[in-house]
């Protein structure tokens, strides 16, 4: 079954940059949030973004108008019907994803592949909430997913071969390098990174060196493109902490138990750039 027409289901971070990369790749884009209005403002956000990028010469006007022109706003799960792929980029949250792929089973038809972009998350606990678990897997993007060329394509046990290969060919067809990986917490990069991230703030809630040093240590001594304080923050310190959280279940490795001032900071509301502050603060 050739895929024309993609539903994501989530508007945050994740869910509004997979919305547009499919869009500019040329699919039909069903965006569906909990509220119309915050569907509404994440389409205004890819028009302000995309004009953005015609002002910058990178995309010409009429290309723009013809991505906006392919993404539609719902808040109606309904909407995803004619979807022949759906992927989900809600909250880290085992529970609300389960949820959301039993009623998104009965939603779309039953040719349809559905995929989450969980990071961490056994991708079979939600496949087996659907009648369809060899059409179920794992699409993971990178943030920000229009810039980052890596997606994993997880594969649970019940995957077929056919939908693995179609989760390929849409990464492709998305200007992306797809790896396969195994449904295994973390999969590749998440697996390597976070007990990084997680001992820079050990070093940071230890005294060992202030934000700005160990942040500037791992540009300058690595070639890092950003520090790792800097990177939590892009990446979202709640959803850093449930990715943790479940390296950490699944592997029971103290590198991946969360240090406790990331969990603080995130009782505190303090959750990095889309909160306005996190290790540092940034003006909205
Ligand atoms: N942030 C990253 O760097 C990154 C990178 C790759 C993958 N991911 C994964 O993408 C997914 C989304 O992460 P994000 O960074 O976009 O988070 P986010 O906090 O920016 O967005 C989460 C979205 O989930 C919605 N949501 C919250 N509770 C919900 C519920 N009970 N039911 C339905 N929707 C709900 C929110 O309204 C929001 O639209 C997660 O699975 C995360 O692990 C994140």
């Amino acid at each position: 079954m050739s895929i024309t027409r993609v539903g994501i289901v989530g508007s945050g971070i994740m869910g509004s940059g997979i919305a547009e990369v499919a869009a500019k790749s040329g699919y039909e884009v069903v965006l569906r949030s909990r509220r119309q209005e915050t569907a509404d403002a994440t389409v205004a956000g890819l028009e302000k973004s995309l004009t953005k990028q015609v002002e910058k010469g990178k995309l010409e006007e009429g290309e723009r108008d013809k991505v906006l022109a392919r993404v539609t706003a719902t808040s109606q799960l309904d909407a995803l019907a004619d979807c022949q792929l759906v992927i989900e980029s809600v909250v880290e949250d085992l529970a609300t994803k389960k949820d959301l792929f039993r009623d998104l089973n009965h939603v779309v038809g039953d040719d349809a592949i559905l995929a989450t972009n969980t990071s961490t998350l056994p991708v079979i606990e939600m496949a087996m909430e659907t009648h369809r678990p060899q059409q179920v897997g794992g699409i993971h993007f990178f943030n920000p997913a229009p810039m980052m060329s890596l997606v994993e394509v997880v594969r649970p046990l019940s995957a077929s071969d056919e939908t693995i290969a179609a989760a390929r060919a849409f990464a492709e067809s998305c200007g992306k390098t797809p790896v396969e990986v195994k449904d295994q917490a973390g999969f590749i990069v998440n697996a390597l990174l976070f007990p990084y991230l997680n001992n820079a703030v050990r070093l940071l809630e230890n005294g060992t060196a202030t934000r700005e040093d160990i942040d500037a240590a791992m540009k300058g001594g690595c070639n890092f493109p950003m520090g790792p304080l800097a990177l939590l923050d892009l990446v979202g310190l709640d959803t850093s902490v449930a990715i943790l959280d479940a390296l950490y279940d699944e592997f029971r490795d103290p590198n991946y138990s969360v240090v406790p001032l990331m969990r603080r900071m995130v009782t505190a509301g303090q959750l990095g750039r889309k909160s306005g502050k996190g290790f540092y603060d940034y003006h909205r």
